[in-house]
């Protein structure tokens, strides 16, 4: 969502601002604009379209523009509709100040008032336009650029990430962060500045990841950081190892196959990392290769891992409650999360919407955990419920796959997980990781508690290596019959009815939600005990039922009757059972036959097909399968 692109130094500018603007399309947006001040005639050149970012390329391709300083943006609307107005960059009133903006000015309406009686002129609907407009009035009363931003941050409310051209300045930049993210590549005698490492990763490995609330003037060769008071700080870049190979298609049509195939290698590494967490060689490590894998394995069930989530073996041992809060994706993969911690670790937990979350009263208990979710680092409700989390003393702990995330920043500790960049907007090997990790880590809470031994972890470690390899084998004993006719069938119903019972229901919820998004199929997700509470008015030939079963006896009998009340209604059934579940079987127009793995890594073998079935429907659609209308990835507004 939004994407901020930035440079400068030697001349390059047009070709690093468009080629990081495409890297961050993955993000989500639906507009793009670009400015740069040409060297020749020492003023803004800027471009905005509506659409891909390969539109404004064109528009740019015939140019000779020799510039070595300019700013680009992808626009995600929140205030004023898509069209190139609204688009960044937008300008004070002479047009001397160029801005980008990712997040929202919270303050934006009382300042735009106040500006307009001072008959400052604007063009767009958006809340970016008046932080130009008033930067403008404020550089006008200050003595000094310096006390004029000072001065700037203190009125905007919300969240920014700010980037500032100025025709007076062309020789720098000015950035400005409040929580949402913005970094500085340090390369030579040039500097990339963007939202994500994505944007500049091939171009310099040497990071500034700006501090919250904090700005920059950025020259080629030269970064001056502040705080919000205009104090100096001193910071020095990280080195970070990121390859952009690593997000090529390789080969597969789209990124969300690529990663659907990717689960089962996530998994494993991600699980190898939590097991070496803190053996001597691999202390501080955010992130692991592939030859990792090849180690013989020492399982040493170290403290290290308390030391790497930054609380002690003894506050593991005393916690009583355990909170699990996150968006989306993230949010069905805490919710199959809650039965882990409540049986395997017998600690009640509750799950939360983050985007709920600060409005609803929370009752932070003593020895309790918080664990936030996220794929992104990024997600502006979730990192809000974490800033509340944080103010009430209960400790936090992030589990995401992005180590240089906001997140990481400012949860108290955290565990990164080894999906490797996830492209697709649909989440599907960060869920897959997600629930992995925090099997994981029920279990080696349940051991630090001694509720199990050594040898029930390491069964549980080798029950995750199963279940992500059933996930993969599923796929390719279903993938010809998919593709072949069941996708196509799929295809050309309106609208489906979802299924599922106890550790199944979230894992229904996900289904429903990966149809939805990328096909923009209408799914209603319903726990099977409820259809007879209304949904059974539903049923009928016309909207298949999805149910997803489950590995628990009792449960299993259960769906069994709810599949019975379907059928008894003419209702069409499809269903994602295990080995031997003859009954549902017999009963489902429909089945796929999954094996028989830990009851708790039921949805996790699952996985795989669910999400390749509804990929392969999508496709038949013909939808813009990695990127669908109107989502994003990494949701920084709230
Ligand atoms: C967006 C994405 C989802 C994701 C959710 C939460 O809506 O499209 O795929 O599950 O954000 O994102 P997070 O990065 O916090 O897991």
């Amino acid at each position: 969502m939004c994407g901020i692109v930035g440079y400068v130094g030697q001349g390059k500018c047009k070709k690093y601002v468009i080629d990081g603007l495409k890297r961050l399309e993955y993000r989500g947006y639906d507009s793009a604009g670009f400015v740069c001040i040409d060297q020749k005639h020492k003023q803004f050149n800027f471009f905005k379209k509506v659409g891909h970012v390969q539109e404004l390329e064109k528009a740019l391709h015939d140019l000779e523009l020799k510039s070595s300083i300019g700013i680009g943006h992808s626009r995600w609307a929140t205030h004023g509709i898509v069209n190139e107005l609204n688009t960044h960059p937008h300008f004070n009133c002479d047009k001397s100040i160029a801005v980008v903006h990712n997040g929202i000015v919270e303050s934006y309406e009382e300042i735009r008032k106040k500006l307009i009686e001072s008959r400052h002129e604007f063009e767009s609907s958006t809340d970016t336009e008046v932080v130009a407009h008033l930067l403008e009035s404020l550089i006008k009363t200050h003595k000094t650029l310096k006390a004029a931003i000072v001065d700037l941050v203190r009125q905007l409310k919300g969240a920014y990430a700010l980037v500032f051209l100025f025709e007076q300045y062309p020789d720098q930049l000015l950035l400005i962060r409040k929580r949402s993210p913005l970094l500085i590549g340090v390369g030579d005698d040039e500097m990339f500045i963007a939202s994500d490492v994505l944007a500049f990763c091939d171009q310099t490995n040497k990071v500034i990841f700006m501090p919250e609330e904090s700005f920059a003037i950025v020259k080629k060769d030269q970064i001056e950081l502040f705080d919000f008071e205009g104090k100096a700080l001193i910071i020095k870049p990280q080195e970070i190892d990121f390859k952009h190979d690593q997000v090529d298609k390789q080969g597969f049509e789209h990124y969300m196959l690529k990663e659907i195939y990717e689960q089962k290698r996530s998994i494993d590494r991600s699980i190898s990392f939590c097991k070496f967490i803190g053996s001597n060689n691999f202390n501080n490590l955010t992130h692991i290769s592939d030859n990792f894998l090849t180690q013989e394995a020492k399982i040493q069930y170290q403290d290290s891992i308390w030391s790497q989530l930054g609380i002690t073996s003894e506050k593991i041992k005393e916690l009583k409650y355990i909170y699990l809060i996150a968006a989306g994706t993230s949010w069905h993969a805490c919710r199959i999360a809650q039965f882990f911690f409540e049986n395997i670790c017998k600690i009640p937990t509750y799950v939360y919407l983050a985007s709920e979350f600060g409005y609803m009263p929370f009752f932070p208990e003593e020895n309790s955990l918080a664990i936030f979710v996220t794929q992104s680092g990024e997600t502006a409700d979730t990192l809000e419920a974490l800033r509340v989390v944080n103010s009430c003393n209960v400790f936090t702990v992030a589990i995401t796959n992005v180590p240089s995330s906001s997140i990481v920043r400012e949860a108290n500790g955290f565990l990164p997980m080894q999906a490797g960049p996830e492209i697709s907007v649909a989440s599907t090997k960060a869920f897959s990781t997600q629930v992995s990790v925090l099997f994981w880590l029920a279990n080696r809470v349940a051991l630090e508690k001694k509720l199990i031994d050594i040898e029930v972890m390491k069964a549980a470690e080798e029950d995750l290596l199963l279940a992500a390899e059933v996930l993969e084998i599923s796929i390719e004993s279903y993938k010809w019959e998919i593709k072949q006719t069941l996708a196509k069938k799929y295809s050309k119903y309106n609208r489906f009815i979802f299924l599922g019972r106890h550790i199944s229901y979230p894992f229904a919820l996900e289904a429903a939600l990966k149809l939805k998004e990328i096909s923009y199929i209408f799914a209603q997700c319903y726990p099977a005990g409820e259809l007879k509470h209304g949904p059974i008015a539903l049923i009928d030939k016309e909207t298949p039922v999805i149910l997803f079963s489950s590995l628990n006896d009792l449960i299993y009998q259960k769906l069994v009757a709810n599949a019975q009340e379907v059928k008894a209604r003419n209702g069409h059934l499809v269903t994602f059972v295990f080995e031997g579940q003859q009954e549902l079987i017999e009963l489902s127009d429909y089945s796929f036959i999954v094996s028989r793995v830990n009851p708790f890594l039921g949805p996790l073998a699952m996985t795989g097909l669910m999400q390749f079935f509804i990929y392969q429907i999508t496709k038949e659609l013909d939808r813009p399968i990695d990127r669908p209308r109107n989502l994003a990835k990494s949701v920084t507004v709230e």
